[in-house]
């Protein structure tokens, strides 16, 4: 019984972490995001799919994720030559454009075959 309890507090818990990530990924706008990716696809494409060899490919990743990572190459928490210059130009407004744009892609995988 104890472990039902248990069960249900962290699914609850689970549900409330989904619809904080939810709201903020609703917070930006993805058409706004798609205009201010211009800026970005020389390297992550606009379509998400990366450019260079250097830069990862953003389409359909976490909108939290982008997010975060955008704010630490702003403050310097995170370090690299192409982003850390990029980055303290962006407004909070633009961080979760840009992160509602790039999570709104939908992506498919095909694993290698076994
Ligand atoms: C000149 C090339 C270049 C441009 C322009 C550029 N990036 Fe990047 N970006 C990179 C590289 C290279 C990395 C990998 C950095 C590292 O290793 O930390 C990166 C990393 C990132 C990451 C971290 C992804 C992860 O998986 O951790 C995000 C998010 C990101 N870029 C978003 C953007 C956005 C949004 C823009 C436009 C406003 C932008 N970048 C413009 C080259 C670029």
């Amino acid at each position: 019984m104890a472990q039902r309890n248990l069960l249900a507090v962290f699914l609850a818990a689970c549900a409330v972490t989904v619809c904080a990530v939810r709201d903020g990924a609703a917070a930006g706008d993805a058409a706004a995001g798609r205009r201010k990716a211009l800026m970005c696809q020389t390297c992550h494409g606009l379509d998400g799919r990366a450019k260079i060899p250097e830069a990862p490919n953003l389409a359909g990743q976490s909108a939290v994720y982008l997010g975060k990572a955008l704010k630490d190459y702003r403050s310097g928490a995170r370090k690299n030559d192409m982003m850390s210059i990029v980055a303290p130009a962006l407004k909070d407004e633009d961080i979760d454009d840009l992160a509602a744009y790039y999570s709104s892609i939908e992506v498919t995988v095909a694993p290698p075959p076994k």
